[in-house]
């Protein structure tokens, strides 16, 4: 599934993290590249260890954890801390699979990537291109939301980035590992609890039905979930 997760940066919290990143020092995005993927790569990243780079990280991270959408359709285990790049004069990532587990440089710290997520930190009326184009089972969808929304894809998806044309698009991505390993399991869940959110606020979250459906949600969670 590919869920866009609107207004995930209100404009202040944006403005922040611009003002972070902007003003640090971005290097060659190959830096983070597994072999196959650096051939289709060309793009500026900010450095994994950078100070600003942590700090507007911790910002994303600290949105995320407040979102109910994004909780609900993600199931986070563990997130990777958000990396930040930008494309301009014709920079691209050509089609590939983004690498299964990630380990972060220093800590050990490692992720299966379930699940990959870009926030889009620049408008879409200041650049040309710079679709995140996924292919899915339903086909290929290209996404390009406006600045501070996020969207969710599944990490094993043949994804790329279009060449951007025209002004630059600043980006954070980043994989999570969800509690949910298998997408469908997860699809699953996502849908019935969006049902249950719904009927409650229909019903009232007391009515007996809602009651007994979250019950049936968090039994599935509880036979599928790693925790
Ligand atoms: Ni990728």
């Amino acid at each position: 599934m590919l869920i866009a997760i609107p207004d995930l940066l209100d404009a202040a919290t944006l403005a922040h993290v611009r003002g972070l990143i902007d003003a640090a020092a971005w290097v060659d995005g190959n830096v983070t590249s597994g072999h196959q993927s650096a051939l289709a790569k060309n793009n500026l990243q900010l450095p994994e260890d950078a100070q600003r780079a942590k700090q507007a990280g911790e910002i994303i991270l600290n949105a995320l954890g407040k979102n109910p959408l994004f909780i609900a359709a993600a199931l986070p285990l563990k997130i990777f801390p958000p990396l930040f790049n930008s494309y301009a004069g014709g920079q691209a990532f050509g089609v590939h699979v983004d690498n299964a587990v990630r380990i972060q440089a220093g800590t050990g710290f490692r992720v299966r990537s379930d699940l990959s997520m870009t926030v889009f930190l620049e408008e879409p009326e200041a650049y040309d291109g710079g679709e995140l184009t996924v292919e899915t089972q339903f086909g290929v969808q290209q996404v390009k939301l406006p600045a501070g929304h996020g969207v969710l894809y599944p990490s094993s998806s043949l994804h790329r980035v279009e060449p951007v044309t025209r002004g630059r698009r600043v980006a954070s991505f980043f994989w999570l590992q969800s509690m949910i390993r298998e997408d469908g399991e997860r699809q699953i869940l996502f849908d019935l609890d969006s049902s249950i959110q719904q009927l409650a606020a229909a019903l009232g979250h007391g009515h007996a039905e809602v009651i007994r459906l979250t019950g049936v949600y968090h039994n599935l969670l509880r036979r599928w979930a790693d925790a």
